[in-house]
């Protein structure tokens, strides 16, 4: 088992870009911070409780919450029956330098750091155009990536919905904490030799191929 990491601002197409490859590739696995802490919060979970509030404001959740989450998850994959060939593209984790450093000292091998770049000024339009599928976590857009039947998942049927956390205030916010706290990870993780770097503005399947390429 082998980790690529998804480096980029909110709505650079992290989650779309992983979601198509792990639905096109059996050894690729998708393993979004955002999905397991929105699960969380659906549950009602202590740790979904804690991360609330953090989240609706565009707020980074404690390092220690979410890298419990995370070493769950890897272990979890570790121990699984496909694990030799399998890839996790971990996506929104690491987001500081103090995550990266805990996602060292877990011992899992993270083959490359892939940043999709978008610049600043395309993010509210991707984000204000976002519907996601609350069941199967498929993402589209409306104008870039819509679905089949207007506010309908083309994979299994539910309602589309808007993220709480993708009002424009708030998507202000996330890209403040972006630059602040998870931009220096570009030059962790070339300064360990690991970062790639992609076009995001090319479109959806162009990003993937290249993503693909590249991790
Ligand atoms: P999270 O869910 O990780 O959100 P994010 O990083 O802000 O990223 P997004 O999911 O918003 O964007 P994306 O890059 O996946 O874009 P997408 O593919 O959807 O985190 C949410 C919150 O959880 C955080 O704010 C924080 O509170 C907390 N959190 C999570 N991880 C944490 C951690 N490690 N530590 C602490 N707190 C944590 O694309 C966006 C839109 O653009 C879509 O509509 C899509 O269809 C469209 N699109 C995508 N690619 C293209 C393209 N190439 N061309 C045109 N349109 C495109």
């Amino acid at each position: 088992m082998n980790i690529v990491i998804l480096l980029g601002a909110p709505g650079s197409g992290k989650g779309t870009v992983a979601g198509k490859l792990a639905a096109d590739n059996a050894n690729l696995k998708h393993v979004s911070s955002g999905d397991l802490l929105r699960g969380a919060i659906a549950a009602g979970t202590a740790a979904g409780n804690e991360a609330k509030g953090y989240m609706d404001k565009g707020n980074l959740v404690p390092d220690a919450l979410i890298a419990q989450m995370i070493k769950d998850v890897v272990a979890e994959s570790e121990q699984s029956e496909q694990s030799n060939n399998q890839t996790i593209l971990l996506d929104g984790f690491p987001r500081n330098l103090a995550q990266a450093e805990i996602l060292e000292k877990m011992g899992a091998p993270v083959k490359s750091a892939v940043l999709i770049d978008v610049p600043d000024e395309i993010i509210q339009d991707r984000i204000a155009g976002r519907r996601t599928c609350p069941k199967c976590k498929a993402g589209y857009h409306v104008k870039n990536l819509p679905p089949k039947v207007e506010g309908i998942c083309d994979h299994c049927g539910t309602a589309l919905t808007i993220r709480k956390d993708d009002n424009p205030e708030t998507v202000k916010d996330r890209l403040v904490v972006y630059h602040r706290e998870t931009e220096p990870l570009i030059q962790y993780y070339s300064g360990k030799g690991l970062l790639k770097k992609v076009d995001g503005m090319t479109g959806v399947d162009n990003v993937a191929a290249a993503f693909l390429a590249a991790m």
